[in-house]
């Protein structure tokens, strides 16, 4: 049994941090170069749909099922097949859903871009209001904070909990505010804590009230079928069906799109909402665009065929992933475990996994394992305005060093988390606070 750090005399706290130091400069001395930061997919998860480009040559029938020839302009709404598929993805029925193009993160920048400038529906554009606001789960996905920030919107931290965001604090907030126009949420093996939403926290999402008939909520659903574990899955409810049997179709906005299931960057994109809310997209889009890229969609749907097949493909990306995130975790029980120094959740999904430290160590950390080779995800971005108040939280993304150089940076993040605790803990005892 280890002794909690708290519980350690100075003495014990300064022989401790002479060993580490010893060991950390040991590390330093290596010159690695490791990246922890960003939830990419790694070389051997991209490989897994090379036969995307090998389905469509200049043999192949470039048809879509509606007869159109995908090479050509037509069709803005995304081919048939498509719009099946990501409808199936999306748990909703194909009249639900728009494809866009390559990023869902583009269509929820361009979902708020509209809003400021045309309006929800037919309301004031948000533009031209004195005042627009939205709630931000905290800890939660920092380019998501980056929108909101950019169009100048006020960001209101939410906590995130294991259920979900408060919803205590959302039902009061969005009731009483009528200038709280919207909500970020990542509902599914969320980015960053790896949590999803309980049945109750989707109901309340779809019986909420609020004061502003233009307030959406801004359902990202980027890891609905991210499963680490086949025989241990997070199920959530459909929002959209929710919020229709609450009388509130129009309150949700679903973003999902194949960036981390076949090629970021690379992938398709799609919204579904209310048949009015996708009129009301379609009406900007008709000036944006002549239709987005079809061959790209053809591609998709050749390879996948269907959510069977996606499934399967996501089994083969769970194989690789699982062992990643194994190894951080178990790094960070077999180091940390006892210590009380800090804390997270064991993911069973998504792409992420969040450490928080004691208070006002964050930055220190991150900082260390920046100094010995290891880069992180900044402490303070998975807060708006990168201020996370406790300066605690730390994004930990396993999916892209190769196994053995993951080891390596876990090893780091650990012996960096100790040595700035140690710190912290020995000014305390001189009685300076940090
Ligand atoms: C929650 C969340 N939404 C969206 C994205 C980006 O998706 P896309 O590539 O479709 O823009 C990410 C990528 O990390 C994400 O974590």
């Amino acid at each position: 049994m280890k002794k909690a750090y708290r519980e350690m005399t100075r003495e014990e706290l300064l022989k401790e941090q002479a060993a580490l130091e010893a060991k950390y400069q040991e590390v330093k001395a290596k010159g690695l170069k490791l990246d922890m930061s960003r939830g990419k997919p790694s070389k051997a998860q991209l490989d897994l749909a090379n036969g995307m480009m090998d389905v469509l040559n200049s043999d192949s029938d470039m048809k879509c099922e509606a007869g159109v020839d995908c090479r050509n302009y037509g069709i803005m709404d995304g081919i048939p097949e498509a719009r099946r598929l990501l409808a199936d993805m999306s748990e909703v029925p194909e009249k639900n859903i728009l494809i866009y193009g390559n990023s869902s993160l583009n269509v929820m920048f361009d979902t708020v871009a509209r809003a400021m400038s045309m309006g929800v529906c037919g309301h004031t554009p948000w533009g031209k209001l004195d005042k627009v606001k939205f709630l931000c789960p905290v800890p939660g996905y920092d380019r998501h904070f980056g929108i909101t920030e950019f169009f100048g919107i006020e960001m209101i931290n939410v906590p995130l909990l294991e259920t979900g965001p408060d919803m205590d604090l959302v039902e009061k907030l969005v009731s009483e505010d009528a200038s709280i126009k919207g909500i970020w949420c990542v509902p599914k093996y969320s980015n960053p804590t790896g949590i999803s939403y309980s049945d109750e926290t989707v109901r309340r999402f779809a019986h909420l009230k609020p004061a502003a008939e233009d307030f959406r909520i801004f359902w990202d659903n980027a890891y609905s079928i991210h499963h680490l574990y086949d025989d241990d899955q997070d199920v959530i409810l459909e929002l959209l069906t929710e919020c229709e049997k609450a009388g509130n179709p129009d309150m949700v906005y679903k973003f999902i799109s194949t960036s981390k299931v076949s090629f970021p960057g690379s992938g398709i994109a799609a919204m579904a909402a209310s048949e009015a809310n996708l009129a009301d997209a379609r009406k900007a889009m008709f000036y944006q665009t002549i239709g987005h890229d079809k061959l790209n969609q053809l591609r998709h749907v050749r390879f996948f065929k269907d959510m069977d097949g996606v499934h399967a493909h996501m089994r083969k990306h769970a194989a690789i992933l699982r062992p990643k995130f194994e190894a951080v975790l178990d790094t960070l029980e077999r180091e940390l475990g006892g210590l009380e120094i800090g804390s997270w959740v064991k993911p069973k999904g998504g792409y992420f996994i969040a450490f928080d430290s004691l208070e006002g160590c964050a930055k220190k950390i991150v900082a260390r394992c920046k100094e010995a080779g290891v880069v992180m995800t900044g402490a303070g971005a998975t807060f708006p305005y990168g201020k996370d108040p406790k300066d605690s939280n730390i994004r930990i993304a396993p999916s892209f060093p190769e196994p053995d150089e993951l080891k390596m940076a876990a090893e780091i993040f650990v012996l960096s988390v100790k040595l700035v605790s140690i710190e912290k803990y020995l000014l305390e005892k001189e009685g300076v606070c940090c």
